[in-house]
């Protein structure tokens, strides 16, 4: 399992931004059936009896005497380990989204800001005839005051949960942000389906197609394992825990320093030799960050933004950074920068490589100048720091989480000095 774990926490890393696409397998062990394996749904009711829109027209009664108990069963429900798993790839800015098969709003429910909810979902259910519309927890209310089928309060018809029926077309929004993601990815995780149902069955080929890369992890075979980088067979709890542990950043210590004046001197010398190494790549390097700013408390770190003219380094670019002691850390989440990390867990200096003069470079310059010009806010900022650090015990990784809060309301406001908000 572990170098198993090891080869795809490598690929996530390197090949951003990662998608992971989802079925019901991922919430298996939430206690939810999924349709095609043995112990599925589909092995003991007939799909073309209960999902599919023909049948619900037919006799809606029939078919909410399927979903009533489903629909206890989803809500009742928690996310798993492989949930918990994508929602934390996610803040680590690992993961750009979820592209989900199932209407059990789980992926939502652990904390994926980005859920692509191609069948639909339990959320609301309308009213076929009058479009009516009602939320999950009046259709609940209906369901546990013992009505057999919730009926809209409007006009009475029985309602149709928003779940895609097989012989109905899929929310167009919903397709289109799919394939868009699909594309764009450099890395599609799958987790957890057996990819037999079309359109989504295709969505891997369109990222192949587009030079990306597929990883799958399902207990059964689907239908791109022959295609995969690696797929590993085994609980989706497991084997994404045991990846998330690869990519979990080291639980380090913050330190938060009072101003040093070497940090400039600490600065030039680097700017130097990064500009030796990557030549006429780049148009301007700037000091950036709290480090560059006289008087803020700051973590030792020298961030270092580098103006480049394009965001292609060659190898030969990448290389001669290595020399200089950094890790290519890829885009690490944020597709219009290149990171470099030098120091390891506990850098030293960090470079933003990014291109002159678009947002990412004005920004931080915006941030820099803001408070290089407002002394006041510098210190409370400073301040705010070190009392976040103490708050969290100096544990690095929630210092990030908690400090990230008020630094966005000082960007805002840094960007709208700088005239640009
Ligand atoms: N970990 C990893 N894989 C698992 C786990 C688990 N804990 N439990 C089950 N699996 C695998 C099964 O081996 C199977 O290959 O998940 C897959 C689930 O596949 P399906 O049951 O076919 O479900 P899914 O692919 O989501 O179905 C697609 O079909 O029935 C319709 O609308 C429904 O959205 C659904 C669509």
């Amino acid at each position: 399992m572990d170098t198993e774990a090891a080869k795809l926490a490598r690929l996530i890393r390197e090949n951003q931004p990662c998608v992971a696409l989802t079925g019901a397998g991922i919430s298996t062990e939430s206690g939810i059936p999924d349709f095609r394996s043995p112990t599925g749904m589909w092995a003991e009711f007939d799909p073309l009896e209960y999902a599919t829109l023909g049948a619900f027209e037919a006799d809606p009664e029939k078919i909410w005497r399927f979903y009533a108990p489903r629909f206890s069963m989803l809500t009742e429900a928690e996310p798993n380990a492989a949930h918990r798993a994508l929602a934390e790839l996610e803040r680590y800015g690992l993961l750009h989204a979820v592209i989900t098969q199932n209407i059990d709003l789980l992926h939502a429910r652990a904390g994926n800001q980005e859920v692509i909810e191609v069948h639909g979902s339990i959320r609301t259910s309308t009213c076929p005839a009058c479009g009516a519309r009602k939320a999950l927890d009046a259709v609940l209310r209906l369901l546990e005051e013992g009505e057999s089928a919730p009926r809209c309060s409007a006009c009475g018809a029985v309602l149709k949960p928003d779940v895609v029926f097989f012989d109905e077309m899929l929310p167009q929004d919903a397709v289109d942000r799919a394939y868009e993601l699909a594309a764009q990815a450099r890395l599609l995780l799958v987790v957890g389906t057996s990819l037999e149902v079309w359109p989504v069955a295709e969505l891997p080929l369109v990222t192949l197609l587009a030079g990306g890369k597929v990883a799958v992890v399902n207990e059964g075979p689907t239908s791109v394992d022959d295609q995969a980088e690696v797929k590993l067979t085994g609980k989706a709890g497991e084997v994404l825990g045991a990846v998330i542990g690869q990519l979990r950043p080291a639980r380090g210590q913050v330190t938060v320093e009072d101003y040093d004046p070497d940090w400039p001197e600490r600065y030039k010398a680097e700017s130097d030799r990064i500009r030796a190494a990557l030549g006429d790549a780049v148009i301007e390097i700037e000091h950036m960050g709290s480090t560059a700013v006289p008087g803020l408390a700051a973590k030792p770190i020298i961030d270092i933004s580098v103006g480049l003219k394009s965001l292609e380094l060659t190898g030969e670019h990448v290389g001669a950074m290595e020399q200089l002691g950094y890790e290519d850390l890829g885009e690490l989440g944020l597709p219009s920068r290149l990171y470099f990390r030098k120091g390891g867990e506990t850098s030293t200096h960090q470079v933003h490589a990014v291109v002159w003069g678009e947002e990412h470079w004005m920004r931080h310059l915006a941030f820099r100048d803001y408070l290089r010009s407002h002394p006041d806010e510098a210190r409370e900022y400073g301040e705010a720091k070190r009392r976040v650090a103490a708050e969290v015990d100096y544990d690095s990784y929630a210092y990030v989480e908690r400090k990230n809060v008020f630094t966005e309301e000082l960007f805002a406001r840094a960007w709208e000095w700088h005239g640009r908000g």
